[in-house]
């Protein structure tokens, strides 16, 4: 996905290079497979999605994960030494299950479980399913390597949802933590900084006439550059970042947010990238109707820069961004 150049650090740039060479092939693997680039001008209409029939399964991620040797406490809506799982999926899927109502918030929003058979003895299965009294700050965590649980996070509909507030708008995120839960967590950290000091857009790339409004590859058309997407950085002044080990890596669709490499590099794609194959953890998701204002970074005034052979366009003003908490609505 690649980095902006002045900024390097050994361990990035390692990444960095791994990420570029697989651009950088598929760009000569393009270079060699088609001499003449045709394809017509992306179609002009409007955006016209429906984020509200969306199936009650995508509200969530479709994963089942969770982080161990985490506790997260909070008030339990099921006791757990009666209620008992062989694996964290199954403890999961109980706490989405108390999830699937048409009306409200879930009942369920957070799960610990003990998976360790040695370290939880007569523990072992036990499965606490939580109702968290803020689900974006969840209760009062023991972490660390004598703690035997295993806990998650559900974002049921219209919760787990934090916006993106740049000087162009606010990108409506809904996050992911069954799918990147410690992607998610870190997420959280920074939307309770209340700032994101050191937080912004870098390189803004449009659709071209590679990809239409919808984000499809347009026939016979190039894979870029440009590349589609939108791309910043996410380290706050005065925190330390921990690079996130891969989580979920799906198809990148056009709205995905995901890391490039392990961050705190991220992008915004605007595209449905299926020639990136699964090389990215994303945690989360632009809702559609935010998209516009996605595209309206991707316009901004850029400058041409080349980083390991591959054509970037790099803002010339970068975009300031910070997580701020979204009011409770009608239920987007
Ligand atoms: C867990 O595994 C045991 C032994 O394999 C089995 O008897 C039990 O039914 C399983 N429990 C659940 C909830 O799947
Ligand atoms: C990158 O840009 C240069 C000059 O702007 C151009 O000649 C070259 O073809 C571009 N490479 C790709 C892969 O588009």
């Amino acid at each position: 996905m690649g980095r902006k150049s002045g900024e390097s650090e050994p361990t990035r740039w390692g990444t960095l290079i791994i990420l570029l060479m697989g651009l950088i092939s598929f760009s000569m693997v393009y270079i060699f497979m088609s001499s003449v680039m045709s394809s017509p001008p992306p179609s002009s209409s409007s955006l016209s999605f429906n984020s509200k029939t969306k199936g009650e399964e995508s509200e969530f991620g479709g994963c089942c994960k969770g982080i161990e040797k985490l506790e997260l406490w909070g008030a339990a809506v099921k006791w757990g030494t009666e209620f008992k799982f062989n694996s964290s999926e199954q403890c999961c899927k109980a706490c989405k299950d108390m999830c699937r109502g048409n009306d409200g918030p879930c009942l369920c929003d957070s799960w610990v479980f003990c998976g360790n058979k040695v370290a939880c003895g007569d523990k072992f299965g036990e499965c606490w399913l939580k109702k968290q009294k803020d689900v974006l700050v969840p209760d009062k965590q023991e972490t660390g390597n004598k703690i035997m649980w295993t806990s998650g996070l559900i974002f049921g509909r219209g919760e787990g949802i934090v916006g993106l507030e740049t000087e162009y708008g606010t990108l409506h995120i809904k996050l992911l933590p069954d799918c990147s839960p410690k992607s998610v967590v870190y997420i959280l950290e920074l939307l309770a900084l209340r700032h994101c000091a050191g937080c912004y857009f870098y390189r803004a790339e449009g659709r071209g006439q590679s990809w239409d409004v919808k984000g499809s590859h347009i026939k016979d058309a190039s894979f870029g550059p440009p590349f589609a997407l939108i791309q910043g950085t996410l380290e706050a002044q005065g925190t330390t970042f921990n690079p996130i080990q891969t989580e979920h890596n799906p198809t990148i669709r056009r709205g995905s947010v995901a890391w490039a490499g392990s961050g705190p590099e991220f992008f915004i794609s605007l595209a449905n990238h299926e020639e990136w194959k699964n090389s990215y953890t994303v945690f989360g998701s632009v809702l559609p109707e935010d998209m516009v204002i996605a595209e309206k970074i991707a316009e901004l005034p850029t400058n041409a820069e080349v980083w390991n052979n591959i054509n970037v366009s790099v803002l010339e003003k970068n975009v300031p961004l910070r997580f701020q908490r979204i009011k409770i609505g009608n239920g987007d």
